[in-house]
């Protein structure tokens, strides 16, 4: 299918999310704790953020901290903890400079309060940026903030899938609609999708690349797009009806 037949169903800018995996392995195979692979990982979110807009990325969600990593030894959840206050103390001034709207997707009730805190500052201090929206993911389950959103349904008339977005993206402290995923990344070669944005993936391209997320940079980013700008995306309709 020609590109130009696509394009007026594609928003201008791409919507990526990466399920960022592997910070664990890459970490034990250089024969480290699993906490430098999430400290090398988190270098890999900043290149990552610096390469988005510059490939035609307009929204990029990261998936830091799920629902379930609360399973993890305390000290690994402290580390990561550590790791999302400090980038938000250390990258809001770049955010601001560099057109980045930044905001934390999640359950906000179970963080601890100088999170919490560092999450409204940086969201505040960054909210009328529009080079690129960085959502972060932080205690976050897509089924949770499904059931969350459910809860606002009107009982007397089913709503629109407009209407449920709106109410998915209250659920996750948005000021807009959830918004959908175009292409969804998945490093370290696994093939989940791990409870991450299940409802805004509905039409999303996958990409899955064996890349340990420590060692992502632009050039995985610029693969991961041209794969995604090759892929033949009809959204259940044929050819013909796409083209219009
Ligand atoms: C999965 O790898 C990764 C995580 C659970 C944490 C992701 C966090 C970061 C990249 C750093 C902090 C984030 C920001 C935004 C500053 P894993 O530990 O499950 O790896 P494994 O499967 O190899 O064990």
């Amino acid at each position: 299918m020609e590109q130009s037949s696509l394009q007026k169903y594609e928003k201008p800018g791409i919507h990526t999310a990466i399920i960022m995996d592997g910070n664990g392995r890459w970490a034990t195979r250089r024969g480290l704790p699993r906490t430098a692979g999430h400290r090398a990982g988190a270098d890999a979110v900043r290149r990552t953020v610096e390469a988005a807009p510059e490939l035609g990325i307009t929204t990029l969600s990261l998936f830091a901290f799920s629902a379930d990593n609360w399973q993890r030894p305390p000290h690994e959840v402290s580390e990561l903890m550590k790791l999302l206050r400090t980038y938000l103390s250390r990258e809001t001034r770049n955010c601001v400079t560099n057109g980045i709207r930044l905001s934390v997707i999640g359950r906000r009730d179970r963080l601890a309060r100088s999170l919490r805190m560092g999450i409204e500052t940086a969201e505040a201090l960054t909210a009328r940026c529009d080079r690129l929206h960085l959502r972060i993911a932080v205690d976050y389950s897509a089924r949770e903030a499904i059931l969350a959103a459910a809860a606002g349904v009107s009982p007397h008339s089913a709503p629109t899938r407009e209407e449920f977005a709106r109410l998915l993206g209250a659920a996750n402290h948005e000021r807009e609609p959830s918004p959908e995923v175009d292409l969804l990344i998945r490093t370290s070669g696994e093939q989940r999708l791990s409870d991450f944005l299940l409802w805004e993936c509905a039409y999303a391209e996958l990409v899955f690349t064996k890349t340990l997320w420590p060692d992502f940079g632009r050039s995985d980013l610029e693969a991961a797009i041209s794969e995604f700008r090759s892929r033949d995306r009809r959204f259940g309709r044929i050819e013909e009806a796409v083209a219009g």
